[in-house]
């Protein structure tokens, strides 16, 4: 439909998730389907930045034996980084200290001399805002949505989430048995950053007493009168939710890093927080798990393949369409594109008034308020 495109190239950054493949993989075929050429970056755009790490120079040809049985694998062939976002580039000065610059013009000059017409961005809120701030300088842009944490506006799901949520509930499921013969109380915390969707779906599936997400500051009190509640039921065992953004109503947010130039914070060490609150509070063996960057991991479920398929169809429809500075999205009817501008730099958390919300609550699962 769109002649003007011949070239297109593909980019993975921010913290990787289960379907990346997938996407590149779709979104390779329909190009090459048109009859364009594809390329791959390498590590979101250290591939441009740094062609000399690379023996391929950083940005490669994609071909269909390059993509060949790649959906159901976990990671991304291209290899990413949620480093050196290039609106905000640490760059070390000859005097040691660390200075951030712009290199986005490095980006558009480095497409215009390879004539590559267009980039397929696949990433979370800060990959999605370069691309917004690319698109804005004139490239040719569609953005594709990707993160564990779910926490993209605009798009009913990203890929990768429902990996994290089946993962984590499985490990839910397996904790049960051995916290109920020890009658202990497991905590068990789950990555999110900031949005507690995996705490909350994994949490409510995998039949946890508690779940504490970053959306509803937490009492440690309550969470105590609730695992008591249940030893007095003679049910002597309780599992714990923990989202790693969680917040105590009296406390703040435990970090496993701060942020550095170019590098947001790492969140990390609330479910060691809560379990040691929870162990004085109730004189109960107390332990916790960190499943951390295994819910990164592994096959994406067939839902995620399947959205990142149709995900990276989609991004060459729309660019074939003529579509710009737009993000593909999830509706419940289908595949849409809306702005990136209207995605960039928004996070979606948990809603307060939904549905799956009422449902734990419904169910008597404690969300540490009340
Ligand atoms: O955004 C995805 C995510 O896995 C978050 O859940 C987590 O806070 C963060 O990335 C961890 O990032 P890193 O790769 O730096 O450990």
């Amino acid at each position: 439909m769109n002649s003007s495109i011949r070239r297109v190239a593909i980019c993975t950054g921010g913290g990787d998730a289960p379907g990346l493949n997938a996407v590149i993989r779709a979104a390779t075929i329909a190009a090459m389907g048109k009859g364009w050429e594809v390329y791959g970056i390498r590590e979101g755009f250290n591939g441009i930045f740094f062609p000399e790490r690379y023996s391929d120079g950083g940005v490669f040809r994609l071909t269909r034996d390059r993509v060949r049985g790649i959906t159901h694998l976990g990671g991304t062939i291209l290899g990413t980084t949620n480093k050196g976002n290039p609106c905000h580039f640490p760059l070390k000065m000859p005097d040691g200290t660390i200075r951030e610059v712009d290199r986005t013009d490095e980006i558009l000059e480095f497409f215009a001399k390879r004539e590559l017409d267009a980039l397929i961005s696949v990433g979370g809120d800060g990959s999605l805002t370069i691309a917004n701030a690319l698109a804005e300088k004139g490239l040719r842009v569609v953005g594709v949505p990707k993160t564990i944490d779910n926490d993209l506006d605009k798009t009913f799901t990203t890929f990768g989430f429902d990996t994290a949520v089946a993962f984590a509930t499985e490990c839910l499921d397996r904790l049960h048995s051995t916290a109920e013969s020890h009658q202990r109380v497991m905590v068990v915390e789950v990555m999110g950053r900031y949005a507690g969707w995996i705490a909350l779906h994994a949490g409510i599936s995998g039949s946890a007493h508690t779940i504490l997400i970053p959306e509803i500051p937490f009492d440690l009190d309550k969470v105590a009168a609730k695992i008591r509640s249940r030893d007095l039921h003679g049910r002597m065992y309780s599992l714990v939710m923990v989202a790693e953004g969680a917040l105590p109503r009296d406390g703040h947010r435990m970090l496993a890093a701060a942020a550095e130039t170019g590098h947001a914070e790492r969140l990390g060490g609330m479910g060691e927080l809560v379990a040691k609150g929870l162990q004085e509070r109730t004189g109960k063996d107390t332990r916790v798990v960190v499943l951390g960057h295994l819910l990164r991991g592994g096959s994406p479920t067939s839902f995620d393949r399947l959205a990142a398929l149709r995900f990276g169809a989609a991004a060459v429809r729309a660019l074939d369409e003529g579509q710009r500075g737009v993000m593909v999205a999830l509706a419940i009817n289908g595949v849409n594109y809306v702005p990136l501008a209207e995605v960039a730099g928004r996070m979606k958390g948990v809603p307060l008034d939904g549905d799956t919300l009422a449902t734990a609550r419904d169910l008597g699962i404690c969300m540490g308020d009340d």
